[in-house]
């Protein structure tokens, strides 16, 4: 159907998140359609799931840096994206820093998720560092990406208790289910226009 959103995934992992959204939309609980799959790690199980569904997915190679992709790879996944009809750019465990080729390419329609109650603990592994600092809950948000790193104006939260037992991994796998639950919810209020740069619902 024409009036589905049209969105492209970047990832560097997994690919749960990619998977979970791409069931949504198979289910018909989201009212979108992936155009392609991108990773920066050749050998992400997110391009390996992407290809099991018959995507289109591409490895692009991101260049010298650790933390952000070298100005020809930014430009490289804009030109793929922009190809491929991309509307919404959908960061699903992509762990490097996007930078203003891209983000002046895809102003305001780049949405991220992140495993914390935004803003605490932004960065590496937010979990741990949840889970280190001894608070007794923490969750997951989705949010628009701005310049600056976890930030932007926040679209969906779900809150994650920390208990007595819990070890990184497995407080990581409670905040995963919820993540599978509100970002394809987040992603439908996007296709649904009701939501604005802002992180407001109209
Ligand atoms: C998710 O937990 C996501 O929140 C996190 O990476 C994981 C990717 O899992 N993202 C970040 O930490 C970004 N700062 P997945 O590959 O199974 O979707």
């Amino acid at each position: 159907m024409s009036c589905k959103l049209k969105i492209g995934i970047l990832g560097s992992g997994k690919g749960s998140n990619f998977l979970a959204i791409q069931n949504a939309i198979e289910q018909g609980k989201l009212s979108a359609e992936v155009r392609v799959v991108l990773s920066d790690v050749e050998n992400a199980g997110i391009l390996d799931y992407a290809r099991r569904k018959g995507l289109n997915a591409v490895f692009v190679p991101p260049g010298k840096f650790r933390t952000k992709l070298e100005p020809a790879a930014e430009q490289k996944c804009v030109e793929i994206l922009r190809e491929a009809g991309v509307e919404l750019v959908v960061l699903a465990g992509f762990m490097r820093m996007l930078k203003s080729i891209f983000l002046d390419a895809f102003d305001g329609r780049v949405v991220n998720i992140h495993p914390s109650l935004l803003p605490a603990f932004a960065g590496l592994e937010a979990w741990k560092q949840a889970l280190d600092y001894g608070v007794h809950y923490t969750g997951c948000t989705v949010h628009y990406v701005t310049r600056e790193m976890d930030a932007g104006p926040i679209i969906a939260q779900a809150v994650v208790p920390v208990l007595p037992e819990d070890t990184p991994e497995k407080l990581h796998a409670r905040i995963q289910a919820e993540e599978h639950l509100i970002y394809p919810q987040a992603i439908q209020w996007i296709a649904e226009g009701k939501l604005t740069m802002s992180g407001r619902r109209g």
